[in-house]
């Protein structure tokens, strides 16, 4: 049966539907969006960046971290409406063209990355750690990936990429 209360909410929605401008990597992106997008339905389905992860879509396991103005968010839990002229860092803005990040090229080294859903959110969670504190304590690591979960590595790996990517003189984990 055609239900007409709830076409007439998705009607109001979409006609309060506003322009928002992104800095999603350094580059503008005008984007359509209704009042209740997330920001991360807005990075992979509008602007079409889909290293990103939506996961648990409720502010649980971290894989959407992004940075918003330089701070860790999740981009599950931000509305993009509030992102307009912001400026927004995903995974896919950590490479230099061919040449992976140096905390990139720690990942593959420890092997931390293993079904890879969690990484794109650990590196943002990770990047934004390590450009306030370039040589982090363990616990200050600890701290900064407390709210992004991985189901995969058990975490010794990837706070060992961090070290690693500190400039520390890191074990391999994964051998
Ligand atoms: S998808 Fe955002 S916290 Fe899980
Ligand atoms: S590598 Fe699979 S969840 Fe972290």
């Amino acid at each position: 049966m055609l239900d007409v209360t709830k076409n007439a909410v998705g009607a109001k929605l979409r006609s309060k539907s506003q322009l928002v401008q992104l800095a999603v990597n350094g580059e503008w992106h005008e984007v359509v969006v209704t009042p209740r997008l997330t920001l991360v339905e807005a990075i992979r389905d509008k602007v079409g960046l889909t290293g990103t992860k939506a996961s648990c879509e409720s502010g649980t396991c971290g894989a959407c971290t992004v940075l918003l103005d330089g701070r860790p968010v999740l981009a599950c839990l931000t509305l993009a409406v509030e992102c307009d002229g912001r400026r927004i860092e995903t995974v896919e803005g950590l490479a230099s063209g061919e040449n992976l990040s140096a905390l990139q090229e720690a990942f593959l080294d420890q092997g931390a990355v293993q079904c890879g859903f969690c990484t794109p959110g650990m590196l943002m969670s990770a990047t934004a750690l390590l450009r306030a504190h370039p040589r982090p304590t363990r616990a200050q690591i600890s701290k900064a990936l407390e709210g992004n979960l991985c189901r995969c590595t058990g975490y010794n790996a990837i706070v060992a990429a961090v070290r690693q990517a500190a400039g520390e003189a890191v074990e391999p984990v994964m051998k």
